[in-house]
């Protein structure tokens, strides 16, 4: 019998693992658990005897491929996939799928949500800032920008949008201001917002020379990937401009010195939870149950991404 393991270290909601359970079996397959689970170990002997595998930023490495003899699909229920050993996965014959857009309003949502916390100077009481007006700048257009924009956009705020793999006309039919550079955005907007994939190419990319050209009372926010940023650059602005401000769904590796020197100045959210709502849970692991359903049954390879 085909089986189907989820591996969480991050569970979804359990209405969500119900509702893999339910396509999963009425497929005639059986479904794994495996849970906030504390050792790779426990990885390791969970993934043997699996024919498809749903994970979410769970670290599937060469070692993890190696240990799921029986494995065909890894399906990432969620966008980003830098997490999947794609080379690895390729050389072993394992089809690797996202589930692009399903968790992207949940995202989209937590963006303006630490956007309002810090205008309005973390609910401190205080006299604080309003969004309409201002301009935000969004790094990449894809299905997390999209929601971004359409919910700033009822803040009253001014969009700007670079991303070099999507057309002009598609981004300025939202009423989004296309720009031709990283650089323009960062100079025009005292709002950017991250939505890059972490690649060779964007990893380390968002440096000291694009945050220090941001406007005044700049404010930069990364639900995107912690890689991205360049740390040591980050501790630098911060030292250098009392007005910047970093709002992060992932907290960087210096948190501690940002915590202790800049109080006020940044907000770190506990554990990544930009995905974390049932919606999003229900959306990414009913699309992965149901792309594993078809992949086995009828060999579609829709979203797949290690062609
Ligand atoms: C994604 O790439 O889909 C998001 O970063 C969410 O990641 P998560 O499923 O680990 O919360």
């Amino acid at each position: 019998m085909t089986k189907v393991l989820i591996a969480t270290d991050k569970p979804f909601a359990p209405v969500a693992v119900d509702g893999i359970r339910k396509i999963v079996e009425a497929a005639g397959f059986e479904l794994k658990l495996l849970e906030k689970y504390t050792d790779k170990s426990q990885l390791l002997e969970a993934v043997a005897d699996v024919d498809a595998l749903i994970v979410r930023s769970d670290k599937i490495t060469r070692e993890v491929l190696d240990a799921a003899k029986k494995l065909k699909i890894v399906v990432r229920a969620g966008a980003g996939y830098d997490n999947i050993d794609l080379e690895a996965a390729t050389e072993k014959k394992v089809v690797v799928m996202n589930t692009p857009g399903q968790n992207a309003n949940a995202v989209a949502e937590l963006v303006l949500g630490m956007m309002v916390y810090k205008a309005r100077g973390q609910f401190d009481g205080k006299s604080g800032s309003e969004l309409m007006g201002k301009r935000l700048g969004l790094h990449a257009y894809g299905n997390v920008g999209r929601n971004v924009a359409r919910i700033a956009k009822g803040f009253g705020m001014e969009i700007f949008a670079f991303d070099p793999y999507i057309p002009v006309d598609a981004i300025q039919k939202d009423g989004v201001t296309a720009v031709t550079s990283v650089k323009e955005l960062f100079k025009k907007c005292q709002y950017v917002s991250l939505h890059i994939p972490a690649t060779p190419e964007t990893v380390g990319s968002i440096n000291y020379e694009l945050m220090s050209s941001m406007p005044k009372n700049a404010v930069l926010v990364n639900a995107a990937r912690g890689e991205v940023i360049d740390e040591k650059d980050l501790l630098k602005i911060f030292e250098d401009r009392k007005d910047f401000t970093y709002l992060s769904d992932i907290a960087p590796a210096n948190a501690a010195e940002i915590v202790e020197k800049f109080p006020g100045r940044f907000y770190f959210t506990p554990k990544k939870m930009g995905a974390q709502t049932e919606e999003a849970n229900i959306n990414a692991g009913l699309a992965a149950a149901e792309q594993i359903r078809d992949f086995i049954q009828k060999g579609i390879t829709k979203f797949q991404v290690n062609k």
